[in-house]
């Protein structure tokens, strides 16, 4: 496959084709080009024979002859007419394969820091709930940074999970559907203490790990306790640059996290720094809580604990830190697998209640894909 283009330009029509046999030859009006192998276009078949109406294949891999090759291809209106060597028949749109056989280049991640808290990302709940155009700006944000707020959140008990609710499902865990952030006098999580929390991503101990967390503010009556969240993925690509080395140890190490109560056992292991197929950074697990001990080989140890402190310090400077207090009424919601969180100490005295929960990328982003189709 070939010549990548940058823009999604669907509408270019598919101008000629070449049959090489093993390969279909494709070129469209804006100059893009693409070669793809009979195999790609005999398992891609759109027939009715091959895909069920609601888009789902209706045969297995094994059912493709090996040696398939294309015996006629014909462009005509914008499709092409293929006939292969075991007789199926079909026709491509031509959009269709400008969109899936053109490389496109993968779009600029939209990393931040600090500068980002002069201009928070702030919805109104009352407009996110009721108008589709403002639900879709403020899951953008979410997928894009990471990170939104939302302001105008009634506050009352359990009111997070209505909010969950406008884009996905909450995910229940051992902490129930939402669970209580204030101080107790025997917490099972330190969570539940005036401590200050440094910034980590919640629950590393589970597989799956939550893909996002909301938390919401009742009571603010108290001083300190402001929130921070930091961009993980900013950290990684800045942990990169300076020691390449350090990079390549906490993404190619898997260490365990685990947490432990009454009532639950749980344990995971993970890389502090995920590398998706294309090796660019898809997660980020940290939580100096909940990292287990190290299970590393003794000449990866002394290396490993460097490159851990390196990234541990670059997730500290307040260049990256964007620090906000949530007043009642306020929520914010975090992709747990990019974007840190953590807050302040706690003054002893005053009141501060909180409440969270968790849910799960793929719900969000079905919403917004569809809210994306609408618009
Ligand atoms: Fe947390």
């Amino acid at each position: 496959m070939a010549s990548p283009v940058t823009s999604l330009r669907d509408a270019a029509l598919l101008l000629a084709v070449q049959n090489r046999a093993a390969s279909l030859a494709l070129a469209w009006s804006d100059g893009a080009t693409a070669e793809v192998p009979a195999i790609w276009l005999r398992d891609n078949s759109p027939a009715p024979s091959a895909r069920h109406a609601n888009g789902q294949k209706l045969f297995d891999i094994t059912e493709i002859d090996p040696t398939i090759h294309l015996v006629a291809a014909r462009a005509e209106g914008g499709s092409v007419s293929v006939t292969f060597s075991d007789g199926h028949e079909t026709v491509f749109d031509g959009a269709w394969l400008h969109r899936h056989a053109v490389p496109r280049a993968t779009p600029p991640r939209r990393l931040w820091g600090a500068e980002l808290g002069r201009a928070l990302p702030t919805h109104d709940h009352a407009a996110v709930a009721a108008d589709d155009g403002a639900r879709r700006a403020s899951l953008a944000d979410i997928a894009d940074l990471g990170f939104a707020l939302l302001r105008g959140v009634p506050t009352e008990s359990g009111a997070l999970l209505s909010v969950a609710e406008l884009f996905g499902h909450v995910r229940e865990t051992n902490y129930g559907r939402f669970f209580e952030v204030r101080t107790e006098p025997d917490p099972i999580n330190l969570a539940y203490t005036p401590m200050g929390l440094s910034v980590h991503t919640d629950n590393p101990y589970r597989d799956p790990v939550p893909g996002l967390q909301l938390l919401h503010c009742l009571v603010a009556d108290n001083d300190g306790g402001e929130s921070v969240v930091v961009d993980g993925f900013r950290a990684a690509q800045m942990l990169q640059a300076e020691s390449g080395t350090d990079f390549d140890l906490l993404t190619r190490h898997a260490v365990p996290f685990r947490f432990a109560s009454a009532d639950a056992v749980l344990e995971a292991r993970a890389r502090l720094i995920t590398l998706d197929d294309r090796g660019e950074v898809s997660e980020i697990r940290f939580n100096n809580r909940s990292i287990g001990a190290f299970d590393l080989d003794v000449e990866v140890m002394g290396a490993f604990y460097a490159a851990y402190r390196r990234f541990a310090e670059i997730l500290r400077r307040p260049a990256l830190e964007v620090a906000f207090k949530l007043a009642p009424g306020e929520l914010f919601i975090v992709d747990n697998r990019r974007v840190l969180h953590g807050r302040r100490a706690i003054a002893a005295s005053g009141r501060r209640h909180l409440q969270g929960c968790y849910a799960d990328m793929d719900g969000l982003r079905s919403t917004l894909a569809l809210l994306e189709r609408q618009a």
